[in-house]
């Protein structure tokens, strides 16, 4: 009986204990240390654990050692090779530095030895100027750590170092980590001198790129409109921000990235709902980013401000993803300097992006490196990506002056003289206006301008109503007593114009952008199976003249008008900037810096 009831207290007590455990959930985040003055993460995980350095007291404070892993397959491997090694990892990373010389583990990954005596391990097996070396015999290439730096704790586990940078143009919204999942993302919980968010990049030696794995360790940049497993989507509002939860899956554009190897480092800024927002005042939820070009208060252009003023920027970062409907990516890489690309629409599916108008949305890059751009646009767009070695051989172009009358102007034509060398082409001057009088399709308005004035805003204020602006009304009202969310100037001037047309105007918008795309398919650039278009058209797609960021305009106005920058959206057909990255070394340049677009 006693024995009885004594069971049943101490069942009530394991109740209790465990109703009480139940109650806090306890996650570690991981810690940040500074070495040598660099401030590192170290994540949370291990990558796992070696017990070699257990006998050598080696923990420093906050225990943790900074440690570089290396491998050999060469039984010869001296110190001259290891000098050679350390070169290389600073060299090609920006993530190790001499401090990670407190320890040095070195693997063995060549043929195991028969004989004890032939074994590689005690070869480092010593402590030379304050390094403490420690050498493996064999260990298969499958269990190897990949090298590189790291921090060994004082149980033996390994964690991986990750670089702390300041986000100094305020370029991202929020900064990520991978969850033990590998799966999904968590918010980067780390700070750093600087006024700005942190951004954590892992050592490049982690990394091998592989055919499977095309984009490993590429560093990646996602633009807060496309779904990031694991965090909340903004869109560059901050009420759309706290009402929504976060992500449970990322954007079908991010995970055939993340698929090949790109690691996303950060949500970065939109202007509001990827509508144009002119810096400062347009921007009331979120501050524009900075433009590091000239004096650094330029206008990043939008809406990929983010990913453009990032890119620019940051040497660290390799990579980010934004959107184009009708320059959102063209506008920030000409006025920052990249390549930048609106692609065919329709080339990858747009599942987990917040949309501005379905018919005319696209995904693409902004990048410093047209390498990159082309291994990641393979990984982007899969089968629908078309790389043709054969070009076209005329050339039109728009708006060249005939001779230079600046500097601006000469590198104008002597781009020009290089791309007409390199294609052997011929060049003809092009002007849109006479093209469609000679040439418009039967019956179809003899004015461009009055048949496109307002087509584009009536796409994309109509379509964004309908798909985004009524739902997050609805549903903000909802938990808010009915009130309506904050949405900045931009949007609400846009969205406006939209509801005060009938519901039936976009069936003429889009009928009108059709009209003028089917005819600037067979009339201007042409399909063709060798070299995608029968002509190159090339046009300055922005003089990038000075537009500071420090100016008192007017309130935001609808986006009525068509221009150059309008054929690609209601072609369908892409548009690419190409950088003169020349100017940035010619400060005299930059009161007529050119970017260069060719549709
Ligand atoms: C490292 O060791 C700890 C403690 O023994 C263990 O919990 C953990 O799973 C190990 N980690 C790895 C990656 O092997
Ligand atoms: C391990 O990989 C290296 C480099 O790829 C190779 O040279 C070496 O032969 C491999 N070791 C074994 C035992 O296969
Ligand atoms: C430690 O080992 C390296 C590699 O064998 C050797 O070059 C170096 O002279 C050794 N240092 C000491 C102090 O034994
Ligand atoms: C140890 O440090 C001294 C002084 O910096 C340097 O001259 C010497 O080459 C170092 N020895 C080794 C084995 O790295
Ligand atoms: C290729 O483009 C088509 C047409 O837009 C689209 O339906 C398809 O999903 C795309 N294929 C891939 C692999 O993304
Ligand atoms: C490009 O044009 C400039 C100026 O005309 C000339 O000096 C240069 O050699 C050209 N480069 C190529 C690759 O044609
Ligand atoms: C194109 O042609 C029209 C009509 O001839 C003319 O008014 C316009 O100035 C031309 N545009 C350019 C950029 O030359
Ligand atoms: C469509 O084109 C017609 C004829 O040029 C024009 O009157 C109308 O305003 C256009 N509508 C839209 C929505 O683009
Ligand atoms: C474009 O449409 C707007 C709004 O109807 C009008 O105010 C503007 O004058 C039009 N622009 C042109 C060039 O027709």
């Amino acid at each position: 009986m006693f024995s009885l009831l004594s069971s049943v207290l101490a069942g009530l007590a394991l109740a209790c204990l465990v109703r009480l455990t139940a109650a806090f959930s306890y996650v570690p985040t991981g810690q940040t240390v500074e070495l040598d003055g660099i401030f590192y993460y170290v994540p949370p995980e291990a990558v796992t654990n070696i017990s070699t350095f257990d006998s050598l007291n080696l923990a420093a404070a906050g225990g943790l050692v900074p440690l570089t892993i290396v491998s050999t397959s060469d039984a010869g491997y001296d110190s001259r090779d290891f000098a050679n090694t350390i070169a290389g990892f600073s060299a090609s990373d920006d993530v190790w530095s001499e401090g990670f010389l407190r320890a040095v583990y070195i693997q063995y990954t060549g043929l195991p030895r028969r004989s004890r005596h032939e074994d590689f391990a005690p070869k480092f097996n010593n402590v030379t100027n304050g390094t403490v070396y420690i050498s493996t015999s064999y260990i298969a290439n499958s269990t190897a750590i990949a090298p590189g730096p790291y921090f060994l704790s004082s149980s033996g586990a390994i964690h991986e170092a990750r670089r702390l940078y300041s986000d100094f143009a305020g370029a991202f919204t929020e900064t990520l980590v991978p969850k033990s999942d590998q799966r999904s993302y968590s918010v980067l919980p780390a700070n750093i001198p600087g006024q700005s968010l942190a951004v954590a990049v892992p050592s490049r030696l982690y990394f091998t790129k592989t055919p499977e794995k095309p984009l490993a360790g590429v560093r990646l940049g996602v633009k807060d409109i496309y779904d990031v497993a694991g965090v909340r989507t903004s869109n560059g509002n901050r009420a759309w921000y706290h009402l929504y939860p976060a992500a449970t899956a990322n954007a079908l554009p991010i995970q055939r990235l993340v698929d090949a190897g790109a690691l996303v480092v950060g949500k970065m800024k939109t202007s509001q709902f990827a509508n144009g927002e002119q810096a400062t005042a347009d921007w009331v939820d979120y501050h524009s980013p900075f433009n590091p070009r000239g004096d650094g208060y330029q206008d990043p252009s939008s809406s990929s401000s983010g990913p453009g003023a990032g890119a620019g920027s940051y040497p660290w970062l390799d990579l980010t993803i934004g959107s184009d409907t009708g320059g959102s990516i063209r506008g920030p890489s000409q006025v920052q300097g990249l390549f930048g690309n609106r692609p065919t629409h329709g080339l990858v599916a747009l599942t987990g992006v917040m949309p501005l108008a379905p018919e005319l949305d696209t995904a693409g890059f902004l990048t410093r490196d047209p390498s990159l751009w082309i291994a990641a646009a393979r990984e982007l767009y899969l089968d629908n990506l078309t790389i043709s070695h054969s070009y076209p051989t005329k050339i039109k172009t728009i708006g060249f002056p005939k001779t230079a009358k600046s500097d601006g102007e000469t590198l104008l034509l002597n781009l020009l003289a290089n791309i007409t060398d390199f294609l052997g082409a011929t060049v003809a001057s092009f002007n849109v206006t006479t093209a469609w009088a000679a040439s418009k399709p039967a019956g179809a308005d003899p004015s461009l301008v009055d048949l496109l004035n307002i087509t584009y805003p009536i796409i994309i204020s109509q379509e964004q109503i309908r798909l985004v602006r009524d739902s997050f009304y609805a549903d903000y009202a909802a938990v808010h007593d009915g009130r309506r969310p904050f949405v900045d100037p931009a949007p609400l001037t846009r969205w406006a114009f939209g509801a005060s047309y009938p519901p039936t105007a976009i069936a003429a918008a889009n009928s009108n952008r059709t009209t003028f795309g089917d005819w600037f398919a067979s009339e201007v650039l042409v399909a063709d199976p060798t070299t995608c278009s029968d002509s190159l058209l090339i046009y300055a797609g922005s003089d990038a003249s000075i537009n500071y960021r420090n100016q008192y305009l007017g309130p935001p106005v609808v986006p009525y008008g068509f221009g150059t920058s309008r054929f690609s959206p209601f072609w369908g057909g892409p548009d690419f900037v190409v950088p003169r990255e020349l100017f940035f070394f010619f400060p005299s340049f930059l009161r007529s810096l050119w970017r260069y677009n060719t549709v």
